[in-house]
């Protein structure tokens, strides 16, 4: 082979590494989602975080305090942003900082149940409060987020919610603030899906099952790994048919 063939020949492998990258690089963009997961440095926020993250998609992570948030820190090629659900000027300050990003998924995970609700006196601050962080602020900060939903390309919204929203399965009473607020989640996120549905935006409403977190305690049946995993499959599942729909981590209709 001449020097100049030679030459031809390199030239020929560097072009087509270069075609073979590019495509590779295009792929590995256009393929990725963006997903939103509130409330992640913990419990199944904390494994949404690592189970997505293992797929190549692009994560925004909240913390209530990233110095507090070790696990949370130690995960690679993540975005990780403070967001205080009990503080207007820390959820505003959050939308306004992504503002002009899109949002494919935007997971709402976060939520608190307060041993007060097993007392005999309710305490009416602390109910409030509940409802607030499971309810009001889940919906209200979706609502902010609208335009990044329509920027991108799924437009999912989930809402982790609880059975124990359900008044159709309520058979054993008491812890009247948990289940009063994720009552009133699914009942404004089913408002949601109804009202998004012409932006082609989708909502679920999720049930993880009982699973063993600082929450679920350790009596629970499921393991995290293995409530998220499932999660994540019904998740892939959501569309505009069943947009709206109330479910558990198995993709089984749940009693409103
Ligand atoms: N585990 C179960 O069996 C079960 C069953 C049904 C439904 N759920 C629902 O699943 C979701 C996750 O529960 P989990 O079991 O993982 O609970 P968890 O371990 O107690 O974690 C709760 C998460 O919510 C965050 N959070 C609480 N208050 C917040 C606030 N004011 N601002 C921002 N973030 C806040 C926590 O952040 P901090 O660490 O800063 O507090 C933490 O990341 C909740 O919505 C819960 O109701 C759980």
């Amino acid at each position: 082979m001449s020097n100049k063939d030679k030459i031809n020949k390199k030239r020929r492998l560097v072009t087509e590494d270069l075609l073979k990258c590019s495509w590779t690089y295009y792929k590995f963009i256009y393929k990725m989602s963006n997903i939103l997961i509130i409330g992640a440095n913990r419990g199944l926020g904390l494994e949404f975080v690592k189970q997505y993250s293992n797929t190549n998609h692009n994560i925004i992570a909240t913390t209530r305090n990233k110095n507090n948030s070790t696990e949370l820190n130690e995960i690679n090629n993540i975005d990780i942003a403070e967001l205080d659900l009990t503080s207007d000027a820390s959820v505003n300050n959050f939308v306004t900082s992504i503002e002009s990003q899109k949002i494919d998924i935007l997971i709402h995970n976060a939520g608190i149940f307060s041993d007060e609700q097993l007392k005999e006196d309710l305490d009416i601050d602390v109910w409030m409060n509940e409802m607030r962080i499971n309810a009001v602020i889940p919906i209200i900060l979706a609502r902010k987020l609208k335009n990044n939903l329509k920027m991108g390309s799924d437009k999912k919204v989930v809402f982790i919610s609880s059975q124990m929203g359900s008044i159709d399965d309520n058979y054993s009473g008491r812890f009247y603030f948990y289940r009063s607020s994720k009552s009133a989640l699914n009942s404004a996120a089913k408002s949601l899906s109804i009202d998004w549905k012409e932006d082609d935006i989708s909502v679920l409403i999720l049930h993880p099952g009982w699973v063993k977190t600082d929450m679920g305690g350790t009596s629970a049946k499921l393991e995290i790994p293995e409530s998220i995993t499932r999660m994540i499959n019904v998740i892939s599942e959501l569309n505009l048919d069943n947009s709206g729909s109330f479910l558990n981590y198995e993709g089984k209709k749940l009693e409103w």
